[in-house]
């Protein structure tokens, strides 16, 4: 997490800054100064701030901040759990996804605050979900008009944008007896995050951590929030057959694609099919095409290569959402170059999406260029990740369409594409064919993506040699008979 410190650390400092007191070694304190523990940086920091405090209610400020370059989250809903009935009486820069004060009128919260009109009131329930404002609510004056708020929930990864990497929003806060005190304040418990195709975030418990500090809305000198919390959340590898997105392998010198594994993505209906078997071999252009459109291409590839019969129950789909197709290109003595293929088999657009792969470290050394995305090897520990965004005026993978004629072709997905090349110079040994061309990782918007248990075996008679061909008109090459075959 070290490399991720310094890109959260250049974060906070634009708002925040640390608290921080020299001793005067002759200076003796009258009172204990308490000691709160220090920020912690897990794959997603919560910021629990209190603003300012009353005896019966207090303004909290929450900020979210991405601080895992891998990580991501769209239309993020946050949630957590009221320990002591508070409720929130209005919000800004967020909304609850219930307005609701009925649940106040009837609980302890009525019986207290009994001349108090709840109607206004944003939201009683003891688990509220949070979600971000849309973009046309940022300068609304009274639910708008703070800074990181806004986006429809999207939480880009840092290195896209580190603005765009933090959340924030403030909310009114009522407390109850036994709790009517300016300094009794508690903040809720059992934090949860999660996104649409996104990692999921496990958070631990909020900690108590030296208060925050702000630049003074006046513009002189610093404020400090009276009490501050963190919730830190790390990310945690999605379970077999839980994924959100899938790989498949091909590769230049086998005939037949890997799929996307069985059920990658899970299956709720499995009588019709089995959702233990592997995957039927393809031929490559049956990608294209969505999985119930597949069967026939496999029989009739199963046929031509022998691949043995046909089981009576066919294996499930993939059932993924989005699917990346890894296909080692071409392997030269100087160095190899791989084409990757991001398909998105939903209705809805991913809008500055982005994809990063893994290598064995000296392979992922050798990266020399992405084609037609906007690539960046990672620094330090992550240095074995490429990571891939579009290029101006390609940041949407578009939503699967119908076919040109919709009652006799199949669905088309939403496609992007890219030749990635990497040189040899200094790892001539490493074996591109025997499986080190091949992704150990790979992500898809921050969520990690499932991969083929193999690799493509070499089925040719003969390998095809390209001997010293330039990395640079390969790519080319591949490319544009590739076009020509996706059109
Ligand atoms: C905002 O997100 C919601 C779902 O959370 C979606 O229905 C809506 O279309 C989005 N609006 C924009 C402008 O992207
Ligand atoms: C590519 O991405 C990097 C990192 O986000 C960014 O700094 C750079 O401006 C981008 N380049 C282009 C051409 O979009
Ligand atoms: C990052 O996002 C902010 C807010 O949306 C925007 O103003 C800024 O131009 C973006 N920076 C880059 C480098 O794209
Ligand atoms: C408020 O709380 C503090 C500590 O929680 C306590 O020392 C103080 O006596 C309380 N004041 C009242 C009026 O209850
Ligand atoms: C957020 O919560 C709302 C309301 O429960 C739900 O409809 C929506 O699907 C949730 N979004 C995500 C990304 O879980
Ligand atoms: C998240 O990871 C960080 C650093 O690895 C660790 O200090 C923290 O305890 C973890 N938090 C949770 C909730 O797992
Ligand atoms: C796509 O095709 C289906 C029928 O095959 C049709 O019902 C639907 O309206 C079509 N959608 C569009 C956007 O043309």
């Amino acid at each position: 997490m070290k490399d991720t410190n310094a890109l959260l650390l250049s974060a906070i400092v634009q708002t925040y800054m640390h608290v921080c007191c020299k001793r005067d070694p002759k200076f003796k304190p009258k009172k204990v100064i308490t000691k709160f523990m220090p920020r912690r940086y897990g794959d997603l920091s919560i910021t629990y701030d209190v603003l300012s405090a009353f005896a019966n209610r207090y303004q909290a400020q929450v900020t979210i901040d991405n601080l895992n370059p891998l990580g991501r989250l769209d239309h993020w809903n946050l949630t957590w759990e009221w320990m002591r009935n508070e409720f929130i009486n209005t919000i800004k820069g967020a909304h609850t996804h219930k307005i609701d004060p009925s649940e106040c009128i009837y609980g302890p919260q009525g019986q207290y605050y009994k001349d108090f009109d709840f109607t206004p009131v944003i939201n009683c329930q003891k688990k509220p979900i949070i979600s971000d404002l849309p973009k046309e609510k940022a300068n609304d004056d009274k639910i708008g008009k703070l800074p990181y708020c806004c986006r429809n929930g999207t939480l880009l990864s840092p290195i896209m944008n580190e603005t765009e990497a933090r959340s924030i929003f403030q909310m009114e806060v009522f407390k109850l007896p036994p709790d009517l005190n300016r300094t009794a304040l508690n903040p809720p418990q059992n934090w949860k995050i999660v996104g649409t195709i996104n990692p999921s975030y496990t958070c631990g418990p909020p900690v108590r951590i030296d208060p925050s500090a702000f630049p003074d809305p006046k513009g002189i000198g610093i404020a400090t929030a009276v009490a501050s919390w963190q919730i830190t959340c790390n990310i945690t590898r999605p379970k077999p057959k839980a994924a959100k997105c899938c790989v498949s392998f091909s590769a230049y010198y086998a005939e037949s694609v890997i799929p996307c594994n069985t059920c990658a993505c899970g299956c709720e209906q499995t009588s019709k099919c089995d959702a233990n078997k592997k995957p039927l071999l393809l031929p490559p252009e049956a990608l294209l095409v969505p999985f119930e459109n597949r069967d026939l291409m496999a029989k009739a590839w199963s046929n031509i290569k022998h691949l043995g019969p046909m089981p009576k129950k066919l294996p499930c789909p993939d059932n993924c959402g989005v699917s990346i197709n890894w296909h080692v290109d071409s392997n030269y003595k100087t160095g190899w170059t791989a084409r990757i293929t991001l398909f998105n088999w939903g209705n809805n657009a991913f809008e500055n999406w982005f994809s990063a792969i893994q290598m064995k470290k000296d392979v992922a050394n050798g990266y020399e260029n992405v084609y037609s995305f906007n690539g960046t090897k990672l620094p330090k520990e992550k240095s074995n990740t490429i990571f891939m965004q579009g290029l101006p005026g390609l940041k949407f993978l578009v939503g699967e369409v119908n076919g040109t004629n919709p009652n006799k072709d199949p669905r088309v997905p939403g496609k992007q594409q890219s030749i990635i090349s990497f040189l040899k110079k200094n790892t001539p040994h490493i074996n591109v064919d025997g499986g080190d061309g091949f992704p150990s990782k790979v992500f898809f918007n921050g969520e990690e993506c499932a991969l083929p248990p193999e690799f493509p075996k070499n089925t040719a008679a003969f390998k095809t040699k390209f001997g010293v061909l330039p990395a640079v008109l390969l790519a080319l090459l591949t490319f544009l008979l590739l076009t020509d075959w996706l059109h």
